[in-house]
C-alpha cells in the first residue's frame, strides 16, 4: 500500500511531505549491515556483515518522550513520510530499526513482517487490550494486517469473526481458526458497504440495510455483537464494522483504503469527556484538539459537554486548543 499510495499520489503526494525532488520507496526490508555509525560500533549489538530485519519505523532517538512512546516523539514510515525508503542499494537506517534476522523465516518473510505485526501488536495489545474469551471482528482477515489479526487473537484465546470477499478466503480462514465469516460480496448485503448519509432523514434506512450483516455474525457468534473491532479498510467498511460492535464493545483502526471520510451512527449510552481522556490515556501537557458547538442550546452557543470538555482537559494539564464553528462560540 505505502508503495502504491506513495507512486500514484493518492491520497497525498509523498513529495509534499518532504524537500527533496525524489522519493525511493520500501517500507521495511532485509539488509546486509555495511557500515556503522562510532556510537552503534561502541555498542556492539549490530556489526558490519550482519544479516538483518529492518523496521520502517523512524523517530527522534533522542527525544525524551521516545522511552514512553516512539509514536509520540516524531515518529515516521521511512519509504513514505521520508524519502529515503529500501529499495535502493544502500540505505541508513537508525540503530533501533535493525533487528535480527528470525533464523527460520525465509528472506522475504523476514523482510516483511514487522510493520504488519508491530501494527497488529499495538492494534491488538496496546489499544484494545484484548483479553481472552472475548469476541473480534476483523476486515480482510485473510491478508496482510487482518491475517495477522485473526492469527494473533487467536492465539490469545479469542474467538474471531473475519470478513472477505469470496468463498476461498472463507474457507482459508476458517481453517485458521475463524469461528465466524461475512463475506462482504454476499448479494443479501448488496448496497449496505457505503458511508452514513448526511440527511438524517435516511439514517434509519441505512441502519436498516446492515441487519442482514448483524444478524450473519451474532448468529456465528452465540446471539451477540463483537467486543472488538480491528478495521483499516477505510470509509466503505468503517460504519458497518462500528455497527457490529457489542455494547461496551471497542474498535481500533489505522489504514483507510477506501478512503478516509469516516462516519458512524451513535449507540446508545453515554460517557464524560474526563472518561474519555482517561481512555485515551491523556497525560499533562499533551495536545488536545476541542470542537465546540456540536450540539448546543436553543442559543446556538452553549454547548455544555464542550464546556465540561475544557474543563476537564484542564484539570488533567492538557494544552488545549478549541474549534468553534461561530465567532459567538468562540467569544
Ligand atoms: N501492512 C501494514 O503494516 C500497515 C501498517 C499501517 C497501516 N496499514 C494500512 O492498513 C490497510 C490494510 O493494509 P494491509 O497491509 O493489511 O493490506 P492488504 O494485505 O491488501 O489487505 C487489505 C484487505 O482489505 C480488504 N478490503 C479491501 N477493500 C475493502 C473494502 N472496501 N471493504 C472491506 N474490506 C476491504 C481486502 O480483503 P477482502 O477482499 O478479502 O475483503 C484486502 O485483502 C491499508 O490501508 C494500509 O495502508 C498497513
Amino acid at each position: 500500500f505505502n508503495d502504491i499510495w506513495a507512486i500514484t499520489g493518492i491520497p497525498v503526494s509523498t513529495l509534499d511531505d518532504h524537500d527533496q525532488d525524489y522519493h525511493i520507496t520500501g517500507s521495511g526490508g532485509i539488509a546486509l549491515v555495511a557500515s556503522v555509525g562510532g556510537e552503534v560500533k561502541k555498542q556492539g549489538r549490530v556489526k558490519v556483515g550482519d544479516l538483518v530485519t529492518i523496521y520502517s519505523g523512524q523517530n527522534d532517538i533522542l527525544s525524551p518522550t521516545v522511552g514512553l512512546d516512539p509514536m509520540f516523539a516524531d515518529f515516521s514510515i521511512q519509504g513514505y513520510q521520508g524519502p529515503d525508503g529500501s529499495h535502493q542499494q544502500f540505505m541508513v537506517a537508525q540503530v533501533p530499526q535493525v533487528h535480527v534476522k528470525p533464523q527460520d523465516a525465509s528472506l522475504e518473510a523476514a523482510g516483511s513482517y514487522v510493520l504488519n505485526l508491530g501494527t497488529i501488536y499495538r492494534a491488538l495489545f496496546t489499544t484494545l487490550r484484548i483479553e481472552p474469551g472475548k469476541t473480534l471482528f476483523v476486515e480482510g482477515a485473510a491478508t496482510g494486517t487482518g491475517l495477522e489479526a485473526l492469527k494473533s487473537a487467536r492465539n490469545n484465546g479469542l474467538q474471531v469473526t473475519g470478513m472477505v470477499s469470496n468463498n476461498d478466503r472463507a474457507e482459508y480462514i476458517r481453517g485458521l481458526g475463524a469461528t465466524g465469516v461475512i463475506n462482504r460480496k454476499d448479494s443479501r448485503y448488496a448496497n449496505a458497504f457505503t458511508k452514513v448519509p448526511a440527511d438524517p432523514q435516511q439514517w434509519a434506512e441505512w441502519e436498516g440495510k446492515g441487519e442482514a450483516i448483524l444478524a450473519d455474525y451474532r448468529a456465528q457468534n452465540n446471539g451477540k455483537l463483537a467486543d472488538y473491532v480491528v478495521s483499516h479498510a477505510g470509509e466503505l467498511s468503517f460504519p458497518r464494522s462500528f455497527q457490529m460492535l457489542e455494547e461496551n464493545g471497542v474498535l481500533t483502526f489505522y489504514g483507510a483504503s477506501s478512503g478516509y471520510h469516516f462516519t458512524f451512527m451513535g449507540k446508545k449510552g453515554m460517557r464524560s469527556p474526563q472518561e474519555m481522556f482517561e481512555k485515551g490515556s491523556l497525560r499533562a501537557g499533551e495536545a488536545v484538539l476541542i470542537y465546540y458547538g456540536v450540539d448546543t442550546l436553543e442559543d446556538g452557543i452553549v454547548d455544555a459537554v464542550g464546556l465540561e470538555a475544557i474543563e476537564s482537559a484542564r484539570e488533567m494539564g492538557a494544552r488545549i486548543v478549541v474549534a468553534t464553528y461561530t465567532d459567538a462560540q468562540k467569544e
